[in-house]
């Protein structure tokens, strides 16, 4: 059945491992296999597919695009596309935000746009070290995987990941206090053997380390300390940006401005590869193509990310995601959390985690497995894999986003 995948590519695949079928078609928050059989997507490409798969209205603008033989590819030439997206950005996210940034346009993958931050973030400080959280996940090149916590995919490097120390983050103490207490610690000590980082790399809500939501107070503590250090403070906001936690950057909440912020995933509106790198315009500092590559502008991505941020706000998807926020909360909290008293939930706006770990990080999989059985596409995280990361499109049908709660709360029902 996966005779040709299973013979020819290679073992490093992942995903269709925990996914087994051959996928065939998609709409909003339906995946459609081969053989018809229906999944209600609670995995959204990763987060790649916030406004759900072949959103109309952004599918309408690439169509158009393409039926016109405008130009696809085109390095970071100047094009049509790019000036109205840089045009698009301003008008309808920085501006009303009072945001003033910059943009990077990096290569098509959220690792790329961390490299660009990690490499930018040195520069401009002049000094190597950065500091990175425990828990933290941002991607599997060498300066990214430097920075990411789980020590599986740090072994797959192959080299010392360097240049990086990791903090506590808010939750690896009962007291979130005690995390940045530490941090400012070894800051102020000029004996605490650490250097002093040229930034912190973090991400606001934690996806892959198991939906870890950072309190607002913790946040605003961090962004001033960063501020009397003079050290950069550095937003992940790849897959928690673009809408995903009820505002348009997971940031938003906790009143702080970053020095810079890496988006990917949901920002191209429809699941094509582009990752941008936003900085406060005195960092933007790298000289002419000193980070440079081949596809960094993907002209129907730039094409799909005016409508995606077009239907952002004439949708108010604001609005909509913490209407599906108190579904999922209300739902999990009745029919879930009941189950056992171990369990425990997480999230914010349309990111939650149920936490196994206090009764057997192995049911999270055996759970995920089920479900899939049943028509849901649901994906771990955290340690041990022991947390199910609930993560839909932010369009999903209300009747699609109960049925599938449904069937989460059925099979936890079944295994604990
Ligand atoms: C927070 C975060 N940062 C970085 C990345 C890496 O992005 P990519 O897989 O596109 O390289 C991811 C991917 O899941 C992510 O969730």
């Amino acid at each position: 059945m996966f005779e040709v995948f299973e013979n020819n590519e290679s073992e490093v695949r992942s995903y269709c491992r925990k996914f087994p079928t051959v996928f065939s078609e998609a709409k909003n928050a339906l995946l459609i296999d081969r053989e018809g059989k229906e999944y209600i997507d609670f995995f959204a490409g990763a987060g790649a597919m916030n406004f759900g798969h072949n959103n109309p209205y952004i599918k309408q603008a690439i169509l158009e695009y393409l039926s016109k033989d405008r130009i696809i590819h085109a390095l970071d030439m100047y094009t049509e596309a790019k000036e109205a997206f840089l045009n698009t950005l301003n008008k309808c996210i920085l501006n009303p935000r009072g945001l003033d940034y910059k943009v990077m346009c990096c290569g098509s993958t959220g690792a790329n746009a961390v490299e660009a931050a990690l490499k930018l973030s040195r520069k401009v400080k002049n000094r190597s070290n950065i500091f990175a959280f425990s828990g933290a996940f941002h991607g599997m090149s060498i300066g990214a995987l430097s920075m990411t916590g789980d020590r599986f995919s740090r072994n797959g490097a192959g080299v010392a990941l360097s240049n990086v120390t990791f903090m506590p983050y808010f939750n690896a103490f009962d007291d979130e206090n005690i995390s940045l207490d530490y941090l400012e610690n070894v800051l102020k000590d000029d004996h605490s053997g650490i250097d002093k980082p040229a930034a912190v790399f973090l991400e606001t809500v934690q996806a892959e380390g198991g939906i870890n939501v950072a309190p607002i107070d913790w946040l605003k503590r961090l962004r001033k300390i960063c501020d009397e250090n003079d050290i950069l403070m550095v937003v992940d906001d790849i897959q928690v940006g673009v809408g995903r936690t009820g505002n348009f950057f997971s940031f938003e909440r906790a009143n702080i401005v970053p020095d810079m912020v890496v988006l990917s995933k949901s920002i191209s509106g429809f699941g094509l590869p582009m990752s941008f790198l936003l900085m406060k315009p005195e960092y933007d500092i790298f000289k002419p193509a000193e980070h440079n590559g081949t596809f960094r502008g993907n002209q129907l991505a730039f094409v799909g990310s005016i409508a995606g941020m077009e239907y952002y706000n004439d949708n108010d998807l604001s609005a909509i995601v913490r209407e599906n926020e108190k579904i999922i909360k209300e739902h999990l909290a009745k029919n879930v959390l009941p189950l056992n008293e171990h369990l425990k939930i997480r999230g914010i706006g349309m990111i939650w985690g149920i936490d196994f770990s206090g009764i057997d990080a192995s049911y999270a999989l055996k759970i995920s497995h089920r479900c899939f059985e049943r028509g849901i596409v649901i994906e771990l995280a955290g340690r041990n894999d022991a947390v199910l990361k609930i993560l839909p499109p932010l369009t999903i049908e209300k009747d699609k986003l109960v049925r599938g709660l449904n069937v989460i709360a059925e099979e936890i029902a079944h295994a604990v």
